[in-house]
């Protein structure tokens, strides 16, 4: 066996400055890129302009082709006022979600609980001694689920379909509701009724997931995080799996701990502080983990083909350990497929 030569700390402290260097340089790629598509942006504009088009119409008609072919304008308060709710689909953290009717048409009606964990949290911890003013956190977590869906569009993210807002009250009648959110209905997702598909129909649904990790990672938010994951925040429609909860997200990548480290869920996670103190690839490296923790996992393991075995389990592990990234992992699961 040949032994491995000892590094001096002169060695040492070279390949720490090779490091830094090739950070600043990862660093300085990804601005480049991120430049790049704002230069294509204003490109297209331009030539929306010089093709004397509406500028909307053509940056409209552009996400409708690459994202959602149903694309259409959003329902205001009139039309939403006349939904007629059907039912009580489920009491959230923050929300009542409905089912309402439109048009002959099931929409899936969404505005802040007063029941919900949010607003008996926000009592209890004694952030506010009345309901309506923990109301109010609530209601703005409704909001923000409107902006995060209208400056998002994916087909693995619920379309948002209206929106109204009016004031900070809370009512059973939803002519008189502050804040109304309208998405499109779906089924809402459980791990337990997933595993009961074939396994190519969940490589499928984790093909699709591993495409919403890699959108939300490049997302012109920012890399967005997901921070807690369960399956109940997902619904399926049509053989589609969409996120629909979005009202605890963000879009900006944590800092770096006191020893310049970047942990997750206090445990160290191999990423490199970056020259700004920030945690770049941190968000998108814990929503891996977490949907690897209530998807990927469970999903591909069960049921899955003796002779694809070995490659499922060195997808999972690469992905574990932080040296694959949604993209890749997207492209090797639907060779699963071919
Ligand atoms: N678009 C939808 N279609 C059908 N059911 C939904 C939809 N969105 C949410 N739900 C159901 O409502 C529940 C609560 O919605 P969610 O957005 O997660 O609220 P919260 O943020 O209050 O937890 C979900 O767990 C799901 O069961
Ligand atoms: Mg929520």
């Amino acid at each position: 066996m040949q032994s491995t030569p000892s590094l001096s700390s002169k060695d040492m402290n070279r390949i720490a400055e090779l490091e830094n260097v090739i950070t600043k340089l990862q660093e300085q790629i990804l601005m480049a890129e991120r430049k790049e598509q704002a230069l294509r942006t204003a490109i297209d504009i331009f030539e929306a302009k010089s093709k004397k088009k509406p500028l909307l119409d053509s940056l409209n008609e552009s996400l409708r082709e690459e994202h959602e072919p149903g694309w259409t304008e959003l329902l205001d308060c009139r039309a939403i006022d006349s939904i007629k709710i059907a039912k009580n689909i489920a009491e959230g953290h923050t929300k009542t979600v409905q089912e309402g009717e439109l048009m002959g048409k099931r929409v899936a009606v969404k505005s802040a609980s007063i029941k919900g964990k949010d607003v008996k949290r926000c009592l209890e911890d004694g952030l506010h001694k009345k309901d309506g003013e923990c109301y109010l956190l609530a209601n703005y977590k409704v909001l923000k689920e409107i902006m995060v869906l209208r400056q998002l569009n994916h087909r693995n993210i619920a379309n948002l379909l209206g929106m109204c807002v009016r004031s900070e009250n809370s009512s059973p009648a939803i002519t008189e509701r502050g804040v109304t959110l309208v998405v499109e209905i779906g089924e809402p997702v459980q791990l337990h009724k997933l595993m009961e598909m074939d396994w190519p129909s969940r490589v499928q649904i984790c093909i699709q997931l591993a495409a919403l990790l890699e959108y939300l990672a490049e997302s012109s938010m920012g890399s967005i995080a997901l921070p807690d994951v369960r399956d109940e925040q997902f619904v399926m429609i049509d053989n589609t799996i969409k996120l629909t909860d979005v009202d605890d997200i963000f879009a900006t990548e944590p800092n770096c701990d006191n020893s310049m480290k970047c942990l997750l869920d206090g445990k160290e996670t191999g990423i490199k502080c970056g020259s700004s103190k920030k945690c770049n690839g941190l968000n998108a490296f814990s929503n891996l983990q977490r949907l690897m923790a209530v998807f990927f996992a469970p999903l591909l393991k069960e049921g899955c083909p003796t002779e694809k075995q070995e490659e499922v389990d060195a997808i999972l592990n690469k992905v574990k350990n932080g040296e694959m990234d949604a993209g890749s992992m997207e492209i090797l699961l639907q060779g699963f497929l071919k």
